[in-house]
């Protein structure tokens, strides 16, 4: 199969290939934090996060929520849909940390009362601001998209709250973003990982994703595939 690297991103590399309408999302043992002020890696970063993005992504599919994913084809590598991404990440939240918690002034780990879907706008040279529905329509985003948006975020989380709650994880917050297929359709796309969401241990407390790299906690390694171990562990 003949491979040509499309686009590569902080913690992946996309590539073509000979299938059309079909893209390989490479992991890498790459991390960046704060748009990539902050750097590091670690060893089965990539292999770990591309095995529980295959699992949730798969899990979700059972769950009636399509993605872009197809297949793993290797162990930093998932096959996908060639999808044309909305310049939107969306951020759902249970439980208050990180931005919101200094957004709205609450102490990080405040339950919310309901969960508060975000929308950012995916640009690196902004650092991601987040925006409300008038200036993504502005930018030449459709209500429709950004409706889309919210209510797959609230899907998702749903479908994945009962799944983490279960393996003795709250599901804190997590990112996700949103591709239209050669069809227009829109689906769920990226990644699902300790990179793109907060997971706290149920009993205590402890960070199980990337907050351990961003605030230099220590144990990042363990905490990752603690996590792979939890949502790769078969349940009745
Ligand atoms: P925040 O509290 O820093 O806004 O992050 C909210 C959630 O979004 C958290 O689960 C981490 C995830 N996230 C990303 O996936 N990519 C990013 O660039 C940022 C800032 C957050």
């Amino acid at each position: 199969m003949s491979e040509t690297l499309l686009y590569e991103g902080k913690a992946k590399k996309i590539f073509t290939t000979d299938e059309d309408g079909v893209v390989l999302h490479r992991f890498k043992d790459d991390a960046t934090a704060f748009n990539a002020e902050k750097r590091g890696s670690w060893e089965d970063k990539g292999k770990t996060n591309a095995a529980i993005t295959t699992a949730l992504f798969g899990y979700l599919e059972e769950h009636g929520i399509p993605s872009h994913f197809i297949e793993q084809v290797d162990e930093n590598t998932i096959k996908t849909k060639k999808l044309d991404m909305l310049p939107v990440e969306v951020v759902v939240r249970n439980v208050a940390a990180g931005s919101l918690a200094k957004r709205i002034g609450y102490e990080e780990g405040t339950p919310l009362r309901s969960p508060v879907v975000e929308l950012y706008y995916k640009s690196d040279a902004l650092g991601d601001p987040l925006l409300n529905w008038r200036h993504f329509q502005e930018l030449g985003v459709s209500d429709e998209d950004l409706e889309f948006c919210e209510e797959l975020g609230l899907r998702v989380n749903e479908a994945l709250w009962p799944f983490f709650d279960e393996r003795g994880v709250t599901l804190v917050d997590f990112k996700i973003e949103v591709g239209k297929d050669e069809t227009g359709t829109p689906m769920l796309a990226d990644e699902i990982s300790p990179d793109t969401c907060r997971f706290w241990d149920k009993e205590t407390g402890e960070r199980m994703d990337k907050d351990r790299f961003r605030r230099d906690l220590g144990g990042v390694e363990d905490a990752y595939a603690e996590m792979l171990r939890r949502v790769t562990e078969a349940k009745s």
